[in-house]
């Protein structure tokens, strides 16, 4: 059949097979051709991915794998296709990922599970054991609306709201290009900690426990989860929200995985650039900043995409030699590029200024609305649009 975007309320319903496969191919193809600068480093020897199928973990494992030539198993929670209805995003990643890894001869296994579950945690136990793996990275990037309380099985929910008071800020909608004002109602304490309780980082500490348990963890591991910051103007709905509070138990989380190892374990939170992934778009206001950051760094020519960051992360902070260079807070810093003084006061006087008529010239909707769609496998270069494809189309089969 032909598969075209098909999106409503700014949320795609489906995904482009081939245009996932490609993006993914994409992206191994950056970091190979890098491949001389990873031979020089001493990285990771197993890796575990949490949260691999799309976005930072995505192009983490994609650079680590192909970088660094290792063995990885990765795990996401994606919805397979059928004979009439695509899957998600990830799962032709994951697919692709799994091929592009056997053609390279690198062992990789991908479960599909959730990542909050005791069952994903043994499953990826169980890969490392056959893989005869110990993991010396192990990485947590998941973004996830629910989570199950492993204790009493409770179902929470997490929300990206300012927390007490209502918000209000200018949003544009990617798709038609509108600008609006979009107001958003405080969340409850409730609400704030059960964002806590899915986007924190208790979860990632019941993977390191169980890892470790398991003796799948080796001695002196790196694990490494992801955050953000973002300009002030984001605060009130990220950093000072219902995320950020979420956030600050996941950096709460690193420091005392560190402080608490008896096996030389190091835990670290690295804040990473703003970029369109399948989550980001969903955050109101957030498209507004990002559409305009991207069009102030790629006049300036800084702008990079999830694989160029996680690709620096590899190279130029985790295993540059050495411990990262930290930040004040004890995180690893990935986003100083979009942080850099003379960025953010050129996003903010543009901000300030924005409206329909200069709305292109003033920020790059256009690149946002292209990033969103290729992150669903559409406009994807290479990809033949007009050619019909299965659904159930496999990219370990093609
Ligand atoms: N997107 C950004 O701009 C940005 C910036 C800085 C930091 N981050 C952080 O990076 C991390 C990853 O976000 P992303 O933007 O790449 O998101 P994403 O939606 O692209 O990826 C999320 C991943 O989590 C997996 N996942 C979700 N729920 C799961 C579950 N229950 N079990 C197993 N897997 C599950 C998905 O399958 C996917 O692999 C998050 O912590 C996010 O806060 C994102």
């Amino acid at each position: 059949m032909l598969i075209k975007p098909m999106v409503r309320n700014n949320i795609f319903l489906n995904a482009h097979p081939e245009g996932c496969a490609r993006e993914t191919e994409r992206q191994i193809a950056y970091v190979e051709a890098r491949r001389a600068d990873y031979a020089r480093l001493a990285g990771p020897r197993a890796v575990l991915v949490v949260g691999c199928s799309t976005g930072y973990g995505l192009a983490t494992r994609a650079a680590a794998a192909f970088g660094f030539r290792v063995p990885t198993v990765g795990l996401s929670f994606e919805r397979a296709p059928t004979a009439t209805k695509t899957g998600s995003p990830g799962w032709y990643a994951n697919r692709a990922f799994d091929a592009a890894a056997a053609r390279s001869g690198l062992a990789s296994r991908t479960i599909d599970a959730d990542a909050y579950s005791q069952g994903a945690k043994q499953a990826a136990i169980a890969a490392a054991a056959e893989l005869g793996l110990r993991f010396d990275l192990v990485v947590y990037s998941l973004a996830s609306p629910v989570r199950p309380d492993p204790a009493t099985g409770e179902l929470h929910r997490s929300v990206i709201k300012p927390i007490g008071k209502s918000y209000r800020g200018a949003t544009v909608d990617v798709f038609s290009g509108a600008l609006s004002k979009a107001e958003i109602q405080g969340a409850t304490e409730a609400e704030a900690e059960a964002t806590v309780k899915v986007m924190g980082g208790e979860d990632w500490e019941l993977w390191i426990e169980a890892l470790r348990a398991a003796g799948a963890l080796a001695e002196g591991a790196l694990t490494v989860a992801y955050s953000y910051v973002g300009p002030s103007l984001s605060w009130p709905i990220y950093r000072d929200g219902t995320i950020g509070r979420a956030k600050a138990h996941l950096e709460a989380t690193a420091a005392r995985l560190s402080a608490s190892a008896p096996d030389g374990l190091r835990a670290y939170v690295s804040i990473n650039k703003a970029l369109v992934t399948r989550s980001s778009a969903v955050i109101p206001i957030i498209p507004l900043y990002v559409s305009t950051l991207f069009k102030v760094m790629k006049e300036r020519g800084v702008h990079e995409d999830c694989v160029a960051q996680m690709d620096r992360l590899m190279r130029a902070r985790l295993y540059a030699g050495g411990p990262p260079a930290l930040d004040a807070e004890g995180r690893i810093r990935l986003d100083e590029l979009e942080m850099d003084a003379k960025v953010q006061s050129e996003v903010e006087a543009r901000m300030s200024r924005i409206g329909p008529y200069n709305l292109a010239q003033l920020a790059d909707v256009e690149g946002f609305r292209g990033d969103f769609l290729r992150v669903h496998g559409f406009e994807v270069p290479g990809v033949d649009y007009a050619a019909e494809i299965p659904p159930d189309w496999d990219p370990a089969g093609a």
